[in-house]
């Protein structure tokens, strides 16, 4: 093209497709926060190196990588690219699963608000709902109910597998490994592209994964693993397999079983996280979804993830008592460490899981007694939220504040904490993988990179440099 003129990139049939359908929410919603429906909305870039300039449409607040891959400086070179490290601007996929206002502090799953899902669901009927995009009916909810209890078991030889391990064995390398493991004990899951076969490694992965975290945590208390009741419900259940010692029956206190509950909901999904973008990424390449979600275990597993709440425990405990709380928040304004459990990459405002977990840590002490750490961390947020260096930050308590706190007064190690998330998080993997496998605008997950390594080296033998 000559230098000047200005090339219009993309407008197949695919994004005109979106820019209808954005019109269509845009209407609905009654505002365009991101000239989701303007027809023509496009960005004008010229390129210095050539002079040229092109229109790339926006559509739903986005351009789109590949049509930057136009732009060239000359036919020889490759097409401009982004440099996104940690993908913190860059969409991967359209979804339509879970909705994050990090500003005004809005987290809904399928449009319904967590409030709600906390106050009035329980989690299998949110799970449902993550899977199926709507609330079941009656008969949808039985028969989900049925289908998930009846399938907790696990073959025996899944029992030898965890028994196999060490003594001191960290639960969640337990259950990354034998969640793995399933791919072989149900080797037609690969065949992604059914749905009918889709639907029952969904059902058997999120009825068997209490089982295996349960039995991770036996393990490392060497008591025998119990098996499932399935007269008990999702969360009762679990307990019993945690808890149970020789009694015929285990009953949990019923405030302890709506409490988990409630963690589990608050835990279900959080759209493009880390381990969500993990199990995307490895599931592009159509594995079976249970090497999906075992990556995305792996991904939880990490500190920066699904440790936060230990590190919040650490911290309290560091701190001591309330008078030395003041001398602390000295030191993180003085940048010699941070306050854990505060601040979040998307909220900008109160975590809205944050103030449903308050509410069941008091449903929680009220049956084991009170968290001695409690008052600490109450003080500790009273001063941070009305300090000079968190409001200007916008830093509120994250869904890690209070967790622990509930956790270890459930009497669960630290090392279970990340269990428990993930447990409550594979309904959020599963529809995230789901939705991933029926897109057809998806691609196996190939990033670019940028080569900053040597070139057209001449290898020398070993026999001959070592000479
Ligand atoms: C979650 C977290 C990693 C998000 O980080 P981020 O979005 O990359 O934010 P940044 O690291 O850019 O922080 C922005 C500013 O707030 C400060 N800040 C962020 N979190 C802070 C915290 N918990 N305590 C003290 N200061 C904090 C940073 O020092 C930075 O200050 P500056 O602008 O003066 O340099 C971060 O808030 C954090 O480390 N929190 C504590 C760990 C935690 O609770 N993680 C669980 C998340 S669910």
């Amino acid at each position: 093209m000559a230098p000047g003129r200005r090339a219009r990139l993309g407008d197949d049939p695919i994004r005109q497709a979106h820019r209808l359908r954005a019109a269509a929410r845009t209407h609905r919603r009654g505002v365009d926060v991101t000239d989701a429906g303007t027809p023509g909305a496009s960005l004008t870039i010229r390129d210095n190196r050539t002079g040229q300039e092109y229109d790339v449409p926006i559509v739903d607040g986005t351009i789109r990588a590949a049509d930057l891959g136009k732009i060239k400086s000359d036919d020889e070179q490759p097409g401009l690219a982004v440099y996104d490290p940690g993908f913190t601007n860059t969409a991967s996929c359209r979804s339509s699963v879970t909705y994050i206002d990090g500003d005004k502090g809005i987290l809904e799953y399928r449009g319904y608000p967590i409030e709600q899902l906390a106050e009035h669901s329980n989690f299998l009927e949110v799970a449902y709902l993550l899977i199926h995009g709507e609330l079941p009916t009656k008969e949808q909810y039985e028969a989900w109910e049925h289908e998930i209890t009846f399938h907790t078991f696990v073959h025996e030889n899944v029992k030898s597998l965890m028994q196999g391990f060490r003594y001191d064995a960290h639960p969640m390398g337990m259950l990354m490994a034998s969640v793995g493991a399933l791919s072989t004990f149900y080797p037609a899951a690969g065949n992604i592209h059914d749905a009918d076969n889709r639907h029952m490694q969904i059902v058997r992965m999120i009825a068997k994964m209490p089982t295996l975290g349960a039995w991770s945590f036996r393990h490392a208390q060497g008591k025998p693993y119990v098996y499932p009741d399935n007269d008990l419900s999702y969360t009762a259940n679990f307990l019993s397999m945690l808890f149970k010692m020789s009694e015929s029956k285990y009953q949990p206190d019923e405030r302890l079983v709506k409490a988990l509950d409630v963690l589990f909901i608050l835990h279900a999904d959080h759209e493009q996280n880390c381990s969500a973008n993990a199990v995307r990424s490895v599931g592009s390449s159509q594995v079976d979804p249970y090497s999906s979600v075992a990556a995305g275990i792996g991904a939880l597993f990490g500190p920066l993830h699904g440790g936060a709440n230990e590190a919040v425990l650490r911290m309290l405990r560091r701190i001591g008592s309330k008078e030395n709380i003041p001398a602390f928040i000295e030191g993180v304004k003085n940048g010699d460490e941070r306050l854990m459990g505060f601040g979040h990459r998307v909220y900008k405002n109160y975590d809205p899981r944050a103030r449903i977990i308050k509410k069941a840590a008091d449903d929680v002490f009220e049956v084991t007694g009170v968290n001695p750490l409690l008052e600490i961390a109450q003080e500790l947020e009273k001063i941070a939220l009305e300090d000079e260096y968190f409001v200007k930050r916008k830093l509120y308590p994250n869904v890690d504040f209070y967790s622990g706190l509930i956790y270890e007064a459930l009497e669960f190690p630290p090392e279970m904490f990340t269990v428990l998330f993930a447990i409550g998080r594979t309904p959020g993997w599963l529809a995230q993988w789901n939705e991933l496998v029926q897109d057809k605008e998806q691609k196996i997950a190939r990033p670019k990179q940028i080569y900053t390594g040597d070139r057209g080296l001449t290898f020398t033998p070993a026999a001959e440099r070592w000479a």
